[in-house]
């Protein structure tokens, strides 16, 4: 059999491979294999690298002044030309089926405009330690404007807790009503969560704050590459201490998608509470027209669709999750094909959350108050049956012996179908010898509330000093 050693013809390289191959890729492994429609996302974050890496293969003299010169202006014509401008841009679609990835892709165009020397720049590293810069690189700065998103919705939710001021409801567990509670401190306890939501977002920023490059395919390189150099240019404070784990490991998507799905699961909380407080069952809310959406059929409707998309989202974003962990769980150490499917979830994640945050905060922020609807949760004396428990307490009287005798109350009024408070004093002592006059005050929302001591609870005093607090630091933030 003869051999036939083929030189490259001088044309644009569109692969970064081929050497080895003597027939083209079948069309259908292309569609089933190419990525450039998905990485494009990457192109600004993939120049970064590049530029910092033209200028280190300079450092470290496998490119002269002049060869480095003109691999950044043609680096610079790239991102001028083809970075996206707004979040509708895409590649020309031919580029689709032209290029496998949008390392390829950088590759051939450089090619394009600097002829040859574009043929060195991938001197000392391979795609399996580039893709995972780059996306480190991108993931860094989407994941501060998911930051200052949640940030953005703290602040709307202590608005809007500042707008219902002192306003109390009933308070639900299961879903039945339970005690007196300010409105005001609901929303807070979202600000709290939200809260934990930023910080384990910093945790992935710091944990995954350490430069690839030089883990080249999986071994590390052979060329000199000034990891110290690049580190400082592209902003990585550690440097992998081991390639392999560098190329082949995933773990801070998987901690990423983890901690947004943490942050989702709440913003579908949030969303399924303003559903109920905005349904006509309990009617607390108005939402502003221009957050809420009508029916085509039902000319009545005004529908929250803001909150129950968010709901709805926030179960694919678990999806997401899913998808990272199971996709790396039987992989053995190595780059293997199967994690270019990191990409998809991810930039569908991010774009999403980013979204959602920024509507959320203004849905939120345009939220106005049935103070009526919010009163009238409070006509059941039920609301009051800890209170008189606390108050037996307060009388000397033990916890569990108390209980009873609030229990009793509650199903003695109920028989005779009269709220608590018309109870007789007559009636009250047959409950308890220890039951006074002062038992009439309890059956105040108002009054309810004030009785709360704790550190963390709903007494108005405490709920006013938390909003100032809230205020406080978001002030120091910026
Ligand atoms: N498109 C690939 C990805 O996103 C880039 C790395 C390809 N590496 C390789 N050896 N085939 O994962």
């Amino acid at each position: 059999m003869g051999i036939t050693l083929r030189r490259d013809g001088g044309r644009v390289m569109k692969k970064l491979w081929g050497g080895r191959f003597k027939k083209e890729m079948h069309p259908l492994l292309k569609c089933f294999s190419y990525s450039l429609r998905v990485d494009q996302e990457l192109l600004e974050a993939e120049i970064r690298v590049n530029e910092a890496w033209v200028k280190m293969l300079s450092r470290i003299d496998i490119l002269n002044k002049g060869e480095t010169t003109k691999l950044l202006s043609g680096l610079k014509g790239i991102a001028k030309k083809f970075v996206p401008k707004g979040p509708h841009d895409q590649l020309p679609a031919k580029f689709f089926f032209q290029y496998e990835d949008v390392h390829t892709m950088l590759q051939a165009l450089l090619e394009k405009k600097v002829g040859t020397l574009a043929r060195k720049i991938h001197t000392g590293r391979s795609r399996n330690d580039l893709v995972v810069t780059s996306t480190k690189l991108y993931l860094r700065d989407r994941l501060e404007n998911i930051r200052l998103g949640v940030l953005g919705l703290q602040e709307a939710l202590v608005g809007c807790a500042k707008k219902a001021g002192e306003e109390i409801v009933a308070g639900m567990t299961h879903l039945k009503k339970a005690q007196p509670l300010l409105i005001a401190h609901h929303l807070l306890a979202y600000v709290e969560m939200l809260e934990e939501d930023r910080q384990r977002l910093d945790d992935v920023r710091k944990r995954m704050d350490v430069l690839p490059l030089g883990s080249a395919a999986l071994a590390g390189s052979a060329v000199a590459v000034d990891q110290k150099y690049l580190a400082k240019a592209l902003g990585f404070s550690k440097i992998a201490t081991n390639s392999l784990q560098a190329v082949s490991d995933r773990g801070f998507l998987a901690e990423f998608l983890s901690a947004l799905s943490i942050l989702w699961v709440h913003l579908s909380r949030l969303s399924e509470d303003f559903i109920l407080w905005n349904s006509e069952m309990l009617h607390w809310i108005e939402l502003d027209d221009a957050f809420a959406t009508g029916s085509s059929l039902m000319p009545q409707k005004k529908n929250p669709d803001v909150f129950e998309l968010v709901r709805g989202r926030s179960s694919v974003m678990i999806g997401h999750l899913m998808a990272i962990l199971t996709l790396q769980k039987g992989l053995t150490l190595g780059y293997h094909r199967d994690l270019q499917e990191d990409k998809p979830g991810l930039f569908s994640a991010i774009k999403r959350t980013e979204l959602a945050l920024r509507l959320l905060s203004l849905t939120v922020g345009s939220v106005s108050f049935k103070k009526r609807a919010m009163a009238a949760t409070l006509q059941d004396d039920n609301l009051y049956a800890t209170d008189l428990l606390d108050y037996l307490v307060r009388k000397g009287v033990s916890f569990r012996d108390a209980h009873g005798v609030s229990g009793r109350a509650v199903r003695y009024a109920m028989e005779l179908d009269k709220p608590l408070r018309k109870l007789s004093m007559k009636e009250w002592k047959r409950l308890s010898a220890s039951i006074e006059a002062d038992v009439y005050d309890l059956f105040d929302p108002k009054h309810s509330v004030r009785l709360k001591k704790t550190i963390g609870s709903t007494h108005p005093a405490r709920v006013r000093k938390e909003i100032a607090r809230w205020e406080r630091s978001f002030k120091s933030l910026v």
